[in-house]
């Protein structure tokens, strides 16, 4: 049985305080739910004192990071390490957001030396694929994101493969209040875990979760939840607002 992961990606929203207002509302709204993980990605000058509040509140709320740098240490200004995160008690790191591929002009190479170090340092990467509206409507939304597969899970052996959340992200569906329909989802999460199967075994690729992202509200984050491969939500925009992001971690209510 996998458990849902419900994962609200905060992106560049929020400072510390903010940070941790949301995250006291959120406790209180979701401390009796049961079933659900539930995980929260703020920007990293809100990781400490968020992790500190979780901490406090023994809350079962999880914490996330939005990126990483791919390297132990080092001469790299600006960027933050797979230990650093690890060390204020990061299990989640979203990796290969569509925004740091078209935004930051990150590359698949990239994406999968930081899939690596987040194993590494033994937290579980939450990698981000999917297609654009264009290669939709070319037919071609596949065969991308099974090239993206490939290229960002070359270095993941098969008894890795349980440690590791996927997250179809179509980016026509990102902050556009346009979602994929439960069935098209449905389709691409099922693509997804028949390549796992296929490259990995097929009990591998069963524990494997697979996450849907792009627009999804309270209002149809249980018909989408309801399909069998998908496996939750990584949720932007509604995980801002406490009552939003807990009504979708409570789908099944
Ligand atoms: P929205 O939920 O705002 O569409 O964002 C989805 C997303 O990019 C989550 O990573």
């Amino acid at each position: 049985m996998r458990t849902p992961l419900i994962a609200g990606n905060w992106k560049m929203h929020k400072d510390h305080r903010q940070a941790t207002d949301l995250v006291r509302e959120l406790d209180s709204l979701l401390a009796d739910l049961e079933g659900v993980e539930v995980a929260v990605c703020p920007p990293f000058t809100a990781l400490g004192e968020v992790s500190r509040l979780l901490e406090e509140l023994s809350s079962r709320i999880v914490l996330g990071a939005q990126d990483v740098y791919p390297a132990k240490e080092g001469a790299f200004t600006g960027e933050i390490s797979p230990g650093m995160l690890k060390a204020l008690g990061v299990r989640y790191v979203i990796v290969g957001h569509s925004e740091r591929r078209e935004i930051l002009g990150e590359d698949d190479d990239f994406i999968a030396a930081k899939v690596r170090a987040v194993m590494d340092e033994g937290m579980v990467p939450i990698l981000c694929v999917g297609e654009t509206l264009e290669e939709r409507e070319d037919g071609r939304a596949l065969s991308k994101v099974e090239g993206q597969l490939q290229k960002d899970l070359a270095p993941v052996r098969a008894e890795e493969i349980s440690g590791l959340v996927v997250a179809y992200e179509p980016v026509w569906a990102i902050g556009t209040g346009r979602t994929a329909t439960p069935d098209d989802a449905q389709e691409m999460n099922a693509f997804i875990r028949s390549w796992l199967a296929e490259r990995y075994g097929e009990e591998n690729a069963s524990e494997v979760r697979i996450l849907y992202g792009g627009s999804v509200k309270p209002d149809n984050a249980a018909e989408l939840m309801a399909m069998p491969d998908i496996d939750g939500a990584l949720v932007g925009g509604a995980s801002l607002k406490a009552t939003d992001f807990a009504a979708i971690a409570r789908f099944r209510d």
